[in-house]
């Protein structure tokens, strides 16, 4: 029998899907907002709660977006009607197909000008523009940006284009070539910076910064942070991954997969630490310095040790080429449906979502010159995407998952597409019914 693949194409080999879905989880989330948000909650107890979320909640829902996308051979909306519907029961949960993409819309939005920032920042380095910077002056330098409305509009607009034009390219001339190309850079630039780290003074710090368990620092807080970065930095609840499964070959085992992809997505999480404490350590400066700890501290420590123009430079290529994979695949669950579900060609699928993400941009940015008195709910247009993409959407998508998959979708059906041992399915199959749901559910009721 002729195996069955999704219109879009599908990956080469196992080793590509890997490296690809680790291009999508690995990005702003890793490089920029794991480390600010351990450097606010105060270090190893945090780093520790945040591995029990991967491990607990974001692995097994990882696996079960795998499966869905895998069996059915669609976008996420169509995969999810279909597992409903062999499964018995109401296609409506193709719903949470429909909020992922939105949320993927959304969350384009403002991580296109994030990722602007920092592009101006290749720049910056490159120039030299902010060497020998004081705090004070770094600070001054990245507020400008910020209130420069027409400058981000312009490294917003070129990072909206470079992304069109690899998702237009399609999955494989597009996602994969790029994810041959970019993840090996990846990775030797991470190294490189990590070889760097090694080299400073403040490495010993930084190093017990993040792994001393000192876990009466441990707060319900932190725990909060902690299960929904889990989702943003996986790239979960949001059907992202569901399109990538739906592109992996067949024969490949999706346990050992994913575990591949959570470890690969946690390993770069933690080195990109061990790269951005010790130099900040080493320069006596302070690891809670909150959203500006990349683009404020980060530069200022580089601006003063030997080498560091260049190392800072590499530093925010390697964060530019994670936030480009990333954001490639923010738009491939709604750039599939739309081919699927209207028929439109690729290019003028990505060309329309594009156009769309752009503009709501364009408010994100002004959130901080001429839209920054519009607010929802007291936040400004930026703030409040963030917020409830990352609070809200992708724990609610990822919620619904977990149900519909340990509950609703037949045994049968998970355990013959997961194909793993037996321990490794009750593992799952208990996570995924019991643990997730609840842990999710509790951070909900503690945020409300
Ligand atoms: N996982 C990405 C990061 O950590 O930066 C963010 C992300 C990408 C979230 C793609 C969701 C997604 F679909
Ligand atoms: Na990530």
């Amino acid at each position: 029998m002729q195996e069955k693949t999704s219109i879009q194409g599908s990956w080469a080999s196992r080793w590509i899907f890997i490296l690809a879905a680790t291009g999508s989880a690995v990005g702003l989330g890793n490089i920029w907002k794991f480390p600010y948000i351990t450097g606010e909650n105060g270090g190893g107890a945090f780093v520790l709660v945040y591995l029990a979320c991967i491990l607990l909640v974001g692995i097994p829902i990882m696996m079960s977006e795998v499966f869905i996308g895998r069996r059915a051979r669609k976008n996420p909306v169509h995969a999810l009607e279909d597992n409903a519907e062999e499964s018995e029961t109401t296609r409506a949960w193709g719903l949470i197909g429909v909020m992922g993409m939105l949320s993927g819309v959304l969350i384009f939005s403002f991580y296109s000008v994030v990722a602007g920032w920092v592009l101006h920042y290749i720049k910056a380095m490159a120039t030299g523009e902010l060497a020998g910077a004081t705090s004070e002056q770094a600070g001054a330098a990245f507020n400008a940006l910020l209130a420069d409305p027409m400058t981000l509009l312009g490294w917003h607009t070129l990072f909206t284009i470079m992304t069109i034009i690899v998702v237009a390219r399609g999955v494989n001339k597009g996602l994969e070539t790029a994810t041959r190309i970019m993840m090996p850079a990846l990775f030797v630039l991470l190294l490189v910076l990590f070889g760097y780290a090694m080299t400073t003074s403040g490495f010993a710090a930084g190093w017990h910064f993040m792994f001393d368990f000192d876990f009466s620092k441990i707060t319900w807080d932190s725990v909060l942070v902690a299960l929904g970065h889990s989702f943003f930095t996986l790239s979960l609840g949001m059907g992202t991954i569901m399109a990538y499964g739906s592109y992996m070959p067949k024969k490949a085992s999706i346990g050992s997969t994913v575990l591949a992809i959570g470890a690969l997505d946690t390993l770069v999480a933690l080195v990109a630490g061990l790269c951005i404490f010790p130099v900040i350590f080493a320069n006596g400066m302070d690891p809670a310095a909150g959203p500006g700890l990349m683009f404020i501290s980060l530069p200022v420590a580089f601006g003063q040790m030997p080498g560091g123009q260049f190392f800072g430079f590499l530093f925010f290529v390697l964060v530019g080429v994670a936030a480009w994979t990333s954001a490639i695949s923010l738009m491939e669950p709604t750039v599939a449906y739309l081919v699927e579900r209207f028929k439109m060609g690729r290019w003028k699928a990505s060309i329309v979502l594009g156009a769309a993400v752009w503009a709501l941009g364009i408010a994100c940015l002004g959130s901080f010159s001429f839209m920054s008195d519009v607010t929802l709910f007291g936040k400004t247009t930026f703030d409040f995407l963030d917020y409830i993409t990352a609070n809200i959407m992708m724990p609610l998508g990822g919620i619904l998952t977990a149900i519909f998959a340990g509950w609703y979708v037949k045994s049968q059906f998970s355990k013959e597409e997961l194909n793993i041992s037996e321990k490794f399915y009750a593992f799952w199959r208990f996570s995924i019914r019991f643990i997730a749901p609840i842990a999710i559910a509790v951070v909900f009721y503690l945020n409300l």
